[in-house]
């Protein structure tokens, strides 16, 4: 099936099956990681048809996804003589097609890439709207830019080789966007184990749903932040960690259980529904409790996430299941009564 993104200055499909043949009239460079490499990067290059054809790894984990690796890739497509009309190929988890999207938007002032995601994470959410960038020591994903893929291809036998660990991550995607949109779909959740044909299923409704959220607002001034419930609290886990500990969407698991302490003493969701979300992220094994070492520190850091505004902190939050809204004048007291709970 194909799921149509339009947008503004670019409308691109995301095709949702096994890999056909992808055929380029220009040079191509596919960005992969060392992991993928090892296990896929013949498959890909028989189904990759271009005038002229090469491959970089780079090293694999988020502690690479920095200004050295986006200049290794720079570097490398310099000596492949890219030139404008060129592709990059991101063909990995997040982390390659966050780097390979932004090398693609500052190569000669941007040249067109496509993502082929490998990991549920990136198939069911990072792959989707556009979002490049890398982290550095101030945070996650503080430098980067908006640029569209012109396709993304979403083969769900990629999925076979992954570990359970980096599955359950992209499940907390998929129960993100069941929660802040779609009530139907996370009572789906709820009753039906993310296995063969299944996983399909939701790769298909996250997909569709992301589309939605970004054809309203591409460039993330307002809706689209409702992708981030979970992050905020989960990009400090991850900073204070070292990027190390926890997966991206296991951190975003832990947020998650996080903003809905303090939904619940807002009063916007039951302890019931607070604790269905919790069940169904620890049935995949997902990590929902976090100790926090010093909670001045942790409140501190909020500042750093890119949708606070001046002395404004932005907690996306659910209300019941299926909606949610985006809080801007929370007072430090609420705050830190909910980070009191995971002292
Ligand atoms: N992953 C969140 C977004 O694309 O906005």
């Amino acid at each position: 099936m194909t799921v149509d993104i339009n947008l503004l200055d670019i409308s691109y499909k995301v095709v949702i099956q096994k890999l056909q043949d992808i055929k380029f009239d220009s040079k191509v460079v596919i960005v992969t990681n060392e992991t993928v490499k090892k296990l896929h990067i013949d498959y890909l290059l028989k189904h990759i048809k271009a005038k002229d054809l090469s491959y970089i790894a780079i090293k694999d984990g988020e502690r690479y996804k920095n200004m050295e690796t986006i200049l290794q890739i720079l570097d490398f497509c310099f000596k492949q003589k890219l030139n404008r009309s060129s592709v990059l190929v991101a063909f990995g988890g997040g982390v390659v097609g966050d780097m390979t999207g932004f090398a693609a938007s500052i190569y000669q002032r941007a040249i067109k890439f496509v993502q082929i995601p490998t990991t549920l994470l990136s198939q069911v959410d990072a792959s989707v709207g556009g979002k490049t960038g890398i982290n550095n020591s101030y945070g996650k994903n503080l430098i980067g830019t908006f640029h569209q893929p012109q396709a993304v291809y979403i083969d769900r036998y990629f999925l076979s080789s992954l570990p359970p660990r980096q599955f359950g991550a992209g499940v907390a995607e998929i129960v993100k966007m069941a929660v802040c949109f779609d009530k139907e779909f996370f009572g789906w959740l709820l009753n039906n184990k993310l296995k063969n044909q299944n996983i399909n299923k939701a790769i298909e409704l996250s997909v569709k749903t992301k589309a939605k959220v970004v054809a309203k607002d591409e460039k993330e001034q307002g809706v689209r932040a409702a992708l981030n419930y979970g992050h905020t609290f989960g990009h400090v886990v991850e900073n204070e960690t070292n990027y190390t500990t926890y997966l991206h969407g296991e951190a975003v698991s832990i947020g998650m259980v996080m903003a809905n302490t303090m939904a619940v003493s807002l009063k916007l969701m039951t302890k019931n529904e607070a604790n269905s979300i919790k069940m169904l992220l620890q049935s995949y094994g997902l990590p929902t409790s976090y100790k926090i070492k010093d909670k001045n520190r942790f409140y501190d850091k909020f500042f750093l996430d890119k949708k606070s505004t001046d002395d404004k902190l932005v907690f996306i939050l659910p209300k019941g299941i299926g909606d949610f809204i985006i809080s801007k004048d929370l007072e430090k007291y609420d705050i830190m009564k909910t980070l009191e709970s995971f002292v």
